[in-house]
């Protein structure tokens, strides 16, 4: 790969934006483009960036002709709809260099069946499930569940994409029910097929592995917070904050590695579909065990934003290293630095937020020039100067210290100087509860 490089990514959120910081760092790249982007993401750079809305990323042949557009030298294709359409199969197919796993391979992510007996071949440690096609039998199964224990905590999961709402929880015959109705209402079929599974409970935590398909460099760990409120309660959003790194798997990492990243690697080239690109592990500490919940195919969003900062690296000889096969070749660096994101959403997200469409976003140019702060856009759009609010999510704000706290202060602190008009800017007050009460205990 020749230097003055242009990188085109593909994608729209605040992952995307990150992303691109990474990319932008690079003394290779010259020029990035991001499609469809967000106009935040080409705001006030370092280097040039452009936003190319014209395309779709469940349209595959519309990515296509941005890279035909632009010609980068290489492509990241980040997302996961962008992903599950055979993206990266079209634009390989059509001579681009491109970095992130082909539709077959991504299938550990969109097709979440194929996902867990995938698992069950590799002997990785999962909850029980059960799938299905018709709400009856699912319906006579979850009787029979609750009929032996009441409170039982189960999900029911979409096989299909849903934008990371797609698990249903309940703890009682009737919850159950409902959310086996749910499964119809989802966008383009994806809970025609769907999973029963056991709940479990303790600590989530998310680990990313960049990986050629032979071997892979686990990254710092960190714990996103799915829910829209405080203490865990309310919707499954996209995700509304995650810290990096997380220290409940502290003591546990090797054990993870071991069992749940290299197991999946190794068993995907057994599989004939070797693994190349990032693999996203979610997982739960339960009863003290790290437990599968599921494999995704790219970063995560939040979780990018904390953890792709730290990579000291140039990412540009991570991602060649990875292209070429030889990642076992190269050094990776990451800092020691502690990293809190918060997410600023419309009010009403998850569910309606029509009302703050369009709103002003103030605040945002004076809390991007504070120190140890960055702030990554999502739902921003940009007229004359003005920012305005534009969708779910708005925005990212990453804070960055030596430790929890001063990277939770930063983050918070620049966050309370941000406003959406009319009082609608919603944001979780307690991303990093459980480290700070670690760090705070442990003196
Ligand atoms: N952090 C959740 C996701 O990216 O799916």
């Amino acid at each position: 790969m020749a230097q003055n490089l242009s990188v085109l990514i593909v994608g729209s959120g605040a992952r995307e934006h990150a992303i691109s910081n990474s990319y932008e760092k690079s003394t290779q790249v010259e020029k990035i483009i991001v499609a469809p982007g967000n106009d935040f993401a080409c705001y006030k750079r370092k280097k040039e960036v452009i936003i190319d809305k014209n395309c779709s990323l469940k349209d595959p042949q519309s990515i296509l002709r941005i890279a035909e557009e632009y010609k980068p030298d290489l492509v990241d294709v980040a997302q996961d709809d962008a992903l599950a359409k055979g993206t990266v199969d079209l634009l390989q197919e059509n001579k681009f260099q491109v970095f992130g796993p082909t539709r077959n391979v991504a299938r550990i992510e969109w097709d979440k069946k194929w996902s867990r007996e995938f698992m069950e071949r590799q002997g990785i440690v999962q909850p029980e499930f059960r799938y299905f096609d018709n709400e009856n039998s699912a319906k006579q199964y979850v009787e029979e569940i609750y009929e032996k224990d009441l409170g039982k905590l189960l999900y029911v999961k979409a096989t299909g994409l849903c934008s990371g709402k797609g698990a249903l929880k309940s703890v009682n015959l009737e919850q159950a029910i409902k959310n086996i109705k749910c499964m119809k209402n989802f966008p383009d079929g994806a809970g025609e097929l769907f999973l029963v599974e056991e709940g479990l409970t303790g600590e989530e935590f998310s680990y990313y592995a960049i990986s050629d398909g032979k071997s892979h460099y686990l990254f710092k760990s960190a714990q996103d917070n799915k829910t829209i409120f405080n203490f865990d309660k309310g919707d499954q959003t996209g995700g509304m904050g995650a810290v990096c790194p997380e220290m409940a798997t502290k003591n546990l990492v090797s054990e993870i590695e071991e069992q749940m990243i290299s197991k999946a690697i190794k068993g995907m080239a057994m599989e004939g579909v070797p693994y190349k690109g990032i693999l996203y592990l979610g997982g739960i500490i339960d009863k003290g065990k790290p437990m599968n919940i599921e494999y995704n195919a790219r970063w995560g969003d939040p979780e990018c934003q904390v953890v792709l900062p730290s990579i000291k690296t140039d990412y540009v000889d991570i991602i060649r290293a990875c292209l070429k096969e030889k990642l076992k070749e190269i050094e990776i660096h990451q800092d020691n630095k502690t990293r809190v994101c918060v997410v600023g959403a419309s009010r009403g997200y998850p569910k309606d937020y029509s009302q703050a469409k369009v709103k002003r976003i103030f605040g945002i140019e004076k809390a991007m020039n504070l120190e140890g702060v960055t702030i990554l856009g999502a739902g921003i759009n940009i007229e004359d100067g003005k920012f305005y609010a534009n969708g779910g999510r708005l925005f990212s704000v990453v804070g960055e210290g030596d430790d929890i706290l001063e990277a939770k202060q930063k983050a918070y602190s620049a966050i309370a100087g941000i406003n959406v008009e009319g009082n609608n800017l919603h944001y979780r007050t307690d991303i990093g509860w459980r480290d700070v009460e670690r760090f705070l205990k442990e003196g």
